[in-house]
């Protein structure tokens, strides 16, 4: 029996009848699935602003989507590194300072797989440091503006959440102990999760349930995000996997992210993507989630914990 709340082809971008009026900010749109979500999203009339760490990289974008959709697309880039707090403080006050109303935030930029132990400018493992503290900072700051617009905060995780040590590594957080590449990604995936579910905990105490928190990943696909972080081992696995049909095209990836940004009454528990084999591939929609995830002691402390290490609080 189909379950898919969408049918037995899933969640796709169809659904979406237009955008005009609305109002997107989407990270790390170079490539990948962040590309295909710009790529969509200005397809049916929204406007998308993309915050990316590389202004010719972004410019290059800007000029591939413009060859393909035409001249009259409303998109504009602000530079922020994810990973270095100063840059992402800035990349919100621009946001705060130039964009009107946000629809929705989608925080998809992401490192994986860094093959040795880095920190960032900040002093956190590089991949905790950007794909973590980077997003939690962004978010609490845009938080304002997603509010009196009644906006939604997209969470692009992996199910890489469930591959590593399955908690938050409070001892050593930054794994000075046993660093490997991908209980480091997957800590900083899983806490990506678990402080959008908390979001969503501290949104309905506070009575604040015009703003929406969800989560979502994108199955294994075919994007740079190997390619740019990876060892050259990693690098070779991966584009080997790409020729198996256990990946998909990025822009299937990029449809549990539009999805969460765009599709009304979407149940906030959920977590979002590919259905099929090893929730890797297949039509999107609701799917499991093992309850570490979900872990409430846990993620009061990764919260806490969070609001100590970069200064930021949110104004719940
Ligand atoms: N592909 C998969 O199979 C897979 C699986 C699970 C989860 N995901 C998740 O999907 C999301 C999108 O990744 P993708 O697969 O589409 O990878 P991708 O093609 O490498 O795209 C990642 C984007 O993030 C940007 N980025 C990286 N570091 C940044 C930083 N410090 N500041 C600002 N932007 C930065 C990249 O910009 P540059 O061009 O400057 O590098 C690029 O635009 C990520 O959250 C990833 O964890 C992907």
């Amino acid at each position: 029996m189909n379950t898919n709340q969408f049918g037995e082809k899933g969640w796709k971008p169809d659904r979406i009848e237009n955008l005009i009026g609305k109002i997107y900010v989407i990270t790390g749109t170079t490539s990948g699935t962040g590309f295909e979500a710009t790529r969509i999203l200005l397809s049916k009339g929204a406007k998308v602003v993309v915050l990316n760490r590389n202004p010719k990289k972004a410019a290059d974008t800007i000029t591939s989507l413009k060859q393909e959709l035409g001249n009259d697309i409303d998109v504009t880039n602000i530079q922020m590194d994810l990973s270095k707090q100063a840059s992402v403080k800035k990349a919100a006050e621009e946001v705060l300072k130039t964009v009107p109303k946000l629809d929705a935030l989608i925080c998809n930029a992401a490192i994986a797989q860094v093959p040795k132990q880095t920190l960032t400018v900040d002093g956190w493992e590089s991949q905790m440091g950007t794909n973590y503290y980077g997003n939690w900072t962004l978010q609490a700051l845009l938080f304002p503006l997603i509010e009196k617009s009644r906006g939604r905060i997209v969470t692009v995780g992996s199910m890489g959440y469930d591959m590593g040590i399955k908690t938050i590594k409070f001892d050593d957080l930054n794994w000075d102990k046993d660093y490997t590449p991908n209980n480091a990604y997957s800590q900083s995936k899983l806490a990506q999760l678990m402080s959008m579910y908390e979001l969503q905990d501290r949104l309905k105490e506070a009575e604040k349930t015009d703003v929406k928190a969800y989560a979502c990943h994108p199955g294994s696909s075919r994007t740079n995000l190997i390619n740019t972080s990876g060892s050259f081992m990693m690098k070779l696995i991966f584009n080997l996997m790409k020729l198996s049909p256990l990946t998909q095209s990025a822009e299937k990836g990029a449809y549990s992210q539009l999805m969460c940004a765009t599709e009304p009454n979407l149940d906030q528990k959920g977590f979002y993507g590919p259905t099929g084999r090893s929730n890797w591939v297949g039509p999107v929609g609701a799917h499991k989630i093992e309850p570490h995830a979900k872990d409430k002691s846990v993620a009061k402390r990764l919260w806490e914990l969070s609001e100590k290490e970069t200064g930021v609080k949110w104004n719940i």
